[in-house]
């Protein structure tokens, strides 16, 4: 299978197809964050697969050190533009998942809305979760938010279509091979660009149980980004949170 996340989250399409997942949507689940991990203010926090930003900038809005990190020069781009929010706190870094290191430790890394799975091997996808054992705090907390894979088995719409800023946009999806597979048809001016999305799919008991086995303790399970209990029939995502054991 190709790179597909290069091009896709690369493309200048990938915030308007998604353009649901916006400020507000962030904010919710931030609050869910802010509510259950205790920070300081000068704590140290870490996004993983920052994306344009939008927890980034609600966290350093919060003046805690946020340094968010992301593959698509492209949206961190964007997370550059949206400078008012901009402070001498928070650190943009160009860096891919699987080789992204640090010396320092933080007290909290989120690794948010479905930025995981992406890769044709477990080892690579997890890569990043047994690498942050060495520079997590020792209390440190880390959230993990992801689609509830079984919801999406059983629920998977094979086909939508939305305009959104004048463009057409067709999704076509289907589950192959323990993977959800997108495909993104995006028209604009008799013109039709065509982009794929490709997503491992883990199941709860996998993933607490692969969280586990990495060195974590699982402190809690949510089902959205209200903080309902999660639910393997019912809940849409997963958001797990957990500490170094
Ligand atoms: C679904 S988006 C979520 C972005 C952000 N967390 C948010 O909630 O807005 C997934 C992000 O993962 C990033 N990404 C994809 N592959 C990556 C890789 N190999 N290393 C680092 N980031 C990657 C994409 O560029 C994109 O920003």
């Amino acid at each position: 299978m190709n790179e597909w996340y290069k091009d896709w989250f690369s493309s200048e399409f990938y915030t308007t197809v998604y353009a649901h997942r916006n400020d507000s949507d962030a904010k919710l689940l931030s609050e869910l964050i802010l509510s259950k991990v205790e920070l300081k203010k000068d704590d140290y926090i870490l996004d993983a697969a920052c994306g344009a930003g939008r927890y980034s900038k609600i966290f350093a809005g919060y003046d805690f050190n946020v340094v968010g990190f992301d593959l698509s020069l492209v949206l961190l781009n964007l997370a550059l533009a949206d400078n008012h929010h901009f402070n001498k706190n928070h650190f943009l870094i160009n860096s891919d998942i699987r080789s992204t290191y640090f010396k320092r430790k933080f007290s909290l890394i989120f690794n948010l809305f479905t930025s995981f799975g992406y890769f044709n091997t477990e080892k690579e996808n997890f890569l990043f979760f047994q690498n942050a054992l060495d520079f997590i705090d020792e209390n440190g907390v880390l959230v993990f938010d992801y689609f509830n894979s079984s919801y999406i088995k059983k629920n998977v719409i094979p086909y939508s279509e939305k305009n959104v800023d004048g463009f057409l946009v067709k999704e076509t999806r289907i589950t192959q091979d323990n993977r959800v597979i997108k495909n993104i048809d995006v028209t604009a001016n008799n013109q039709t660009l065509s982009f794929l999305e490709s997503v491992a799919l883990y199941d709860h008991d996998f993933l607490i149980d692969k969280f586990n086995s990495l060195g974590y303790n699982i402190t809690d399970v949510y089902g959205d980004y209200k903080g309902s209990p999660f639910n393997e029939e019912n809940s849409e995502r997963i958001i797990i949170f957990m500490k170094k054991r």
